[in-house]
């Protein structure tokens, strides 16, 4: 991405200075028990050998709080497959982090559940494949995992963790989501995100066996309208839509390099979890500068800062400072260009293209997945 500038500029020319992020993402390991189809790893994993210690984490969390980030998601991969995880937890819990972890609740047991208690850990989000113990193993890739999730439940309710359920919904569950936020209520979640498959990484390699129709994305549309209203002063319902059958697309991470970051398990840092799918983007690590000089200077967070990168017809759109755009890494994935207008957009050239695609991939009628490996194929 040679040719972008490396002060970010608005469209008349002025110079844009990113704000503070508010949120850090901290994969502290690519190794997971679970193999979903759909993961949002990228397709090349890093490996144990390659994280980064406790020690370095510290350090990044120290940075993050000085920058201005206010809560970090502890995340994977699966976080609890690193032993010394209470040790990054306390890490952050020193710099003055607020800790979510998020975690599939594989491989944490209830006495390790409460040294993450001890360490820091002040809320859990806990991912859940299915409504029934058939769906759950079948999409996680994980005999047995449905129990495993329900005892998980559990022990954080009984600890007193304040509850997150996070429900990725595609075409095999989608019409399961009703149930899917009954369950959440249930188990005693104050929130619940459903969010539609994304198609980077693993996901796209499934495209042809998650993509939901038309009318499943417009059916959740319409459950997830009806249950915020039920639910309301219950349970908070945060969705991501199917933008595939969307009008606009979504405001990706909230516009690129302007809330939050991604440090991944080796330290790379990145404005988003797919980032890396950027062909031609290079990154920098927290092994060589520190996160506010990354954050504030480097050529993949300007790449897409402010309005002047814009293409036609973002750049006279009113809805340019409400989705920036769309994500760079669907433009990337879709049009083989991460500066090109999100092609989900209907305004963008390829949009018709784009939703043929979809609706043929929608209709296919395969069930196969392909699921996340360390290594591809593998
Ligand atoms: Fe968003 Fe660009 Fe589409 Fe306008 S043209 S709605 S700014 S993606
Ligand atoms: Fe990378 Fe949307 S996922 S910008």
């Amino acid at each position: 991405m040679k040719d972008l500038p490396a002060q970010p500029r608005d469209l008349d020319g002025n110079p844009v200075t990113p704000r503070a992020p508010m949120a850090m993402l901290a994969e502290v390991t690519h190794r997971c028990p679970l193999a979903c189809p759909y993961c949002s790893n990228p397709v090349e994993l890093t490996r144990a050998g390659g994280e980064l210690s406790p020690a370095d984490w510290a350090r990044v969390f120290r940075e993050a709080a000085d920058l201005g980030v206010l809560q970090v998601h502890i995340s994977g991969g699966e976080p609890g497959a690193r032993r010394d995880l209470a040790e990054i937890v306390a890490g952050a819990r020193d710099a003055g982090l607020y800790v979510n972890l998020i975690t599939s609740g594989i491989g944490i047991t209830r006495a390790r559940l409460e040294e993450l208690d001890s360490a820091g850990v002040e809320h859990v989000q806990l991912s859940l494949q299915g409504i029934r113990p058939d769906m759950a193993d079948r999409i996680s890739g994980h005999p047995g995992s449905w129990d495993k999730k329900m005892a998980f439940a559990d022990w954080v309710t009984e600890i007193g963790f304040p509850l997150t359920i996070n429900a990725v919904v595609h075409r095999q569950n989608m019409e399961r989501l009703p149930e899917m936020i009954d369950l959440a209520e249930r188990l005693g979640a104050r929130r619940i995100e459903v969010a539609t498959v994304q198609f980077h990484g693993w996901a796209d390699l499934n495209r042809a066996a998650l993509m939901p129709t038309r009318e499943q994305a417009a059916f959740a549309r319409q459950v997830v309208n009806d249950a915020r209203l039920r639910l309301r002063g219950r349970m908070v319902i945060d969705y991501v839509p199917a933008d595939h059958h969307a009008i606009y697309p979504k405001a990706c991470m909230g516009g690129w390099g302007s809330t939050g970051l991604n440090v991944t398990p080796d330290g790379t840092v990145l404005p988003c979890h797919a980032a890396q799918s950027i062909k031609g983007m290079a990154f920098e690590t927290v092994r060589e500068r520190s996160l506010a000089e990354i954050w504030s200077l480097s050529d993949s967070f300007n790449a897409f800062r402010g309005t002047a990168w814009m293409p036609e017809p973002c750049q006279t759109c009113e809805r340019k400072t409400v989705d920036f755009g769309g994500c760079r890494c669907q433009a990337m994935a879709l049009a083989g260009d991460a500066r090109a207008t999100d092609p989900v957009c209907s305004k963008s050239p390829l949009h018709e293209q784009v939703v043929a695609r979809a609706e043929a991939d929608a209709a296919s009628p395969t069930e196969a997945l392909i699921y996340r490996r360390m290594t591809k194929g593998g």
